[in-house]
C-alpha cells in the first residue's frame, strides 16, 4: 500500500502538489457554483473547493457496509475476529481538516494537506483522507477497543490498483498504564503468542524500538515494548486468519515488519504479506501518540493503531484484477459474492452468466454434493457452468439440514435471458424434488 498509506508521508508528493495547485489556478477562472449539495446538505463553497460531482455521488455508497460485497465481507471478518472490540461504520466522511491533520500531529506543511492531494469542501471541511480522521473523537468517547471502517478519498490517479475513493478500516486498543492494565496486557500476550506458536506462519520481525523508530519521550521504554509487541501478535494473528485459511496449501503464511513513519505513533511499522509471488504492503500501525490520548482526555493510558486498507485486501483475497471493479453495479459481478465468504472471482465471460439459488431441507438419509451436481448437469447439460455451495446449516432443534446452492447458467454460444435461466432453474428444482424427494425452501 505505499501508494495509499505512505502517500500521507512521501517527500515524492510535494512536487507533484506544486504542479498540481498551478494547474488548479489556471482553471479557477470557471464560475463556481456558491454551495455543493453532500449527503442531502448544502456547503458553501470556497477559493479551495476542489470536490467535483464524481466524487460527490460516492457519499453515502458505503460500500463497506454492504454484506455480500467484497469489501463488507473482509470487514465482517476482521470484525469477527477482534472480538470484544465495537465496530463503527457509520461516520460521514466530512471531518475539518483539524481532526485529519492537526489533532494527529501532521506538520503545516505536510504534503497530505495539499490542494492536489486531498479533497475540500471548503477551507473549513474536507473529505478524509485517512480513518486516523476519527482517532480523537472515538478515544473521548471512551472506546478502549474499536475498530472503525469508512470510505477515505484522496486525489489520485485512476488504474488499476489506485482510486481517488478507498476504504480502510482503523483499529486501536487502549491499556490503563496501571497494574490491571498491564495484567491484562501480559494475559493477552501469553494468549496471542501460544496461538501463533502452533500457526504455520512465518514472520520476519524487527525490534519493537529502535533509535530510527523510538520510544515517545512520554513512554517507559519497556511498557511501550510491550504495547508495541502485542500490536505485532494481534495483527500476526489477523493476517494469520485472513491469509491462511485459503486453498489446500501448506505453504506457511509469511509477514514481514517494516520500520515506518506516521506523525501521530512512535514507534511505527507497515506491514507485508507475501501472496502469490509478491510482497503486499496491507497496513500501517504503531503505539499512538501520547499527544492524541491527551487530546482525547484518555489519562494514564497507553494505546496502539492501525489502520488498513480494505480494497487491497479484497483484491488479493478474492483475485480481483482491478480496483473500478467494487464500484461495480453489474449483477456479474455482485452475485458472485455471498456474506462470510472469500471466494475467487471470476472475470465475465463474452456471454453473461445467469445465476439462481436454490436451497432446501436433505431428506433425513442425507444427500452428496455429487449426487446433486449430477442432476443439475443431467437436467441442463453443459449450461451450467458451476455450482457452488454457498450456505448450509443445521437446525437446532430438528436437527434437520438445509443447503443452498447457487447455480451458474452460461451459454457458451448465446445470452441466456432471465426467462431461459429462470426455466432451466425451475426444471433443476423439480428433478431434485422428485429424485431425492427435497423439501425446497425457495
Ligand atoms: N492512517 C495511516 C494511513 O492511512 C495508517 C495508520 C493508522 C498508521 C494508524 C498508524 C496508525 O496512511
Amino acid at each position: 500500500m505505499t501508494a495509499l498509506l505512505c502517500r500521507l508521508v512521501a517527500p515524492a508528493r510535494v512536487a507533484r502538489a506544486n504542479i498540481s495547485i498551478s494547474r488548479r489556478l489556471l482553471s479557477a477562472q470557471a464560475p463556481r457554483p456558491s454551495t455543493v449539495s453532500l449527503l442531502g446538505k448544502e456547503y458553501a463553497t470556497d477559493d479551495v473547493t476542489n470536490i467535483t460531482s464524481s466524487i460527490a455521488e460516492k457519499l453515502g455508497r458505503d460500500l463497506h457496509r454492504k454484506p455480500a460485497h467484497p469489501l463488507g465481507i473482509i470487514r465482517g471478518l476482521i470484525e469477527a475476529h477482534f472480538t470484544g472490540f465495537t465496530a463503527i461504520s457509520d461516520v460521514s466522511p466530512l471531518v475539518t481538516p483539524a481532526r485529519n491533520f492537526d489533532d494527529l500531529g501532521f506538520p503545516e506543511d505536510h504534503p497530505g494537506r495539499a490542494l492536489s492531494d486531498s479533497y475540500y469542501i471548503n477551507r473549513g471541511l474536507m473529505l478524509r483522507t485517512h480513518t486516523s480522521a476519527h482517532e480523537v473523537e472515538t478515544f473521548r468517547a471512551g472506546e478502549r477497543k474499536w475498530l472503525l471502517s469508512a470510505d477515505v478519498y484522496r486525489r489520485d490517479e485512476i488504474d488499476a490498483s489506485h482510486y481517488p475513493v478507498f476504504h480502510q478500516m482503523e483499529g486501536a486498543r487502549v491499556f490503563s498504564n496501571d497494574k490491571t492494565g498491564m495484567q491484562e496486557l501480559a494475559n493477552d500476550t501469553a494468549r496471542l503468542a501460544s496461538e501463533l506458536e502452533r500457526a504455520n506462519i512465518e514472520i520476519e520481525d524487527i525490534p519493537h524500538i529502535s533509535s530510527t523508530n523510538p520510544v515517545q519521550p512520554e513512554h517507559d521504554p519497556e511498557t511501550s515494548a510491550l504495547v508495541a509487541h502485542h500490536l505485532k501478535l494481534s495483527l500476526n494473528s489477523l493476517i494469520l486468519k485472513l491469509f491462511g485459511g485459503h486453498g489446500a496449501s501448506t505453504e506457511p503464511v509469511r509477514v514481514r515488519w517494516i520500520e515506518a513513519y506516521f506523525p501521530f505513533t512512535s514507534p511505527s511499522y507497515e506491514v507485508e504479506v507475501f501472496y502469490r509471488g509478491k510482497w503486499l504492503e496491507i497496513l500501517g500501525c504503531g503505539v499512538v501518540k501520547q499527544s492524541t490520548l491527551d487530546r482525547s482526555n484518555v489519562p494514564d493510558s497507553i494505546s496502539w493503531a492501525f489502520g488498513l486498507g480494505l480494497e487491497r485486501l479484497a483484491m488479493f483475497l478474492f483475485s480481483i484484477p482491478d480496483i473500478r471493479l467494487f464500484w461495480s453495479q453489474d449483477e456479474r459481478f455482485l452475485s458472485q459474492f455471498s456474506p462470510g465468504k472469500v471466494t475467487t472471482f471470476k472475470a465475465y465471460s463474452k456471454y453473461p452468466p445467469n445465476s439462481r439459488d436454490l436451497s432446501f431441507w436433505l431428506p433425513g438419509t442425507g444427500l452428496h454434493d455429487n449426487d446433486f451436481c449430477d442432476v443439475v448437469r443431467d437436467t441442463v447439460g453443459d449450461l451450467a457452468e458451476t455450482v457452488e455451495l454457498i450456505d448450509q446449516f443445521t437446525h437446532p432443534k430438528t436437527k434437520r439440514t438445509s443447503k443452498c446452492f447457487r447455480i451458474n447458467y452460461r451459454s457458451m454460444d448465446k445470452s441466456l435471458t432471465d426467462e431461459e435461466a429462470n426455466a432451466l432453474h425451475e426444471q433443476v428444482a423439480s428433478r431434485v424434488q422428485e429424485k431425492f424427494g427435497v423439501e425446497i425452501r425457495n
